[in-house]
């Protein structure tokens, strides 16, 4: 039984209604700001000219060693399958429907049209034709690679045979512009100095000076300073990266080269323990010797920090 300090039943109900309504318009208003302002991000355009970079077209040796890159290392064949033809990467209601395109001049390519030059803006700088910034496609990882395996890698995806394959455009979902506008979701061509001269890259080899060129590629989910932590925008149940500089506590200062070697070709840890294969090891089994040579000089002497750092 109500007593008479209570609200009347009825007019609680009218209390709730009106608590409603302001929960549904500040929800509104918060969604429309966060579609509004994630989209201005999308919608951005970057002016981009890059230098132009020599594409060794009819090098057979160097179109290897790009089919090579684009297999292993820099796992385009992760986003855009394994004969380049695009795959959806992403599709969950909350982050989107995120397909890397056809990258083969068959039925559904978005590159048939491209010049030398586009391929240089998307790959390095992570921006469209149109100049609108690439979603989830990770350029910060390819920005720091030379001429000489940008060029490679160019020159084998121009020669690819044609395979017919449409791929949805890209939507961004709800969660996914939250964490944008947070901070925790970025894109490449937000990141990069498009205007930066370019480094002087040393030439592939099994040297440190090139292992810091290669290590690009692990900072996306390892960090910047390759201490580990979580991975920004992964799903929830994806492990944290571990920590890769020679921390002896954390990191991989105890390991040897051999232990290092051993988690790239069968993603095992030093005490036996399996991976999970969100570190990319099944890629990274076909590493060259020369290149795991080249990451392991490199890693050795990078500043040691606790995990999680990033
Ligand atoms: C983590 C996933 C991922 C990886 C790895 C990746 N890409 Fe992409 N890539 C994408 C997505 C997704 C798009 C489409 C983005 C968009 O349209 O906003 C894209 C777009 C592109 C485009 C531009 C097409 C256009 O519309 O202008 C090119 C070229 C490209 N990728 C090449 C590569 C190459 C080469 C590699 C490896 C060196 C690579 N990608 C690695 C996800 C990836
Ligand atoms: C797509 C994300 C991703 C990329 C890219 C990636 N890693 Fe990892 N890596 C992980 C995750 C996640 C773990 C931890 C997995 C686990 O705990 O099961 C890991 C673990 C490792 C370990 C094991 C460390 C230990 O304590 O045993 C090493 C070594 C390693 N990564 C090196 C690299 C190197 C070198 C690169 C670049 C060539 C790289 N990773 C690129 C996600 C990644």
């Amino acid at each position: 039984m109500a007593t008479d300090s209570a609200p009347k039943p009825r007019r609680l109900w009218r209390w709730l209604v009106y608590l409603a309504l302001a929960l549904f318009f500040l929800g509104a208003a918060g969604t429309t700001t966060v579609y509004a302002l994630s989209t201005s991000r999308l919608n951005q355009r970057y002016d981009v000219t890059p230098r132009p970079v020599f594409i060794p077209d009819d090098d057979p040796r160097e179109i290897a060693r790009g089919r090579y890159l684009a297999s292993t290392l820099m796992g385009c064949v992760d986003c855009h399958g394994d004969n380049f033809a695009g795959r959806v990467v992403v599709n969950d209601p909350a982050i989107g429907l995120m397909a890397g395109p056809n990258l083969t001049r068959g039925k559904g390519s978005r590159t048939r049209d491209f010049h030398d030059i586009d391929w240089v803006r998307a790959i390095r700088h992570g921006v469209a034709k149109d100049g609108r910034p690439l979603v989830l496609m990770p350029a910060t990882d390819f920005n720091g690679f030379g001429d000489d395996d940008l060029g490679a890698v160019i020159a084998f995806l121009k020669q690819l045979p044609p395979v017919d394959n449409e791929t949805p455009p890209i939507s961004v979902g709800p969660l996914a512009r939250v964490l944008m506008l947070a901070g925790e979701i970025t894109l490449s061509a937000e990141l990069i100095d498009h205007e930066a001269e370019r480094p002087i890259t040393p030439p592939p080899g099994p040297t440190r000076e090139y292992g810091k060129v290669l290590a690009n590629v692990c900072t996306g989910c390892h960090g910047f300073s390759f201490s580990g932590g979580k991975i920004p925008g992964a799903p929830p149940e994806w492990p944290a990266a571990r920590n890769i500089t020679p921390d002896k506590a954390t990191g991989i200062g105890t390991y040897t080269f051999e232990d290092f070697r051993r988690v790239l070709r069968e993603g095992k840890r030093k005490n036996g323990d399996q991976l999970s294969e969100v570190m990319p090891y099944k890629l990274y089994k076909d590493m060259s010797e020369d290149d795991i040579t080249a990451l392991w000089l490199y890693l050795k002497t990078v500043e040691p920090k606790p995990a999680g750092g990033r």
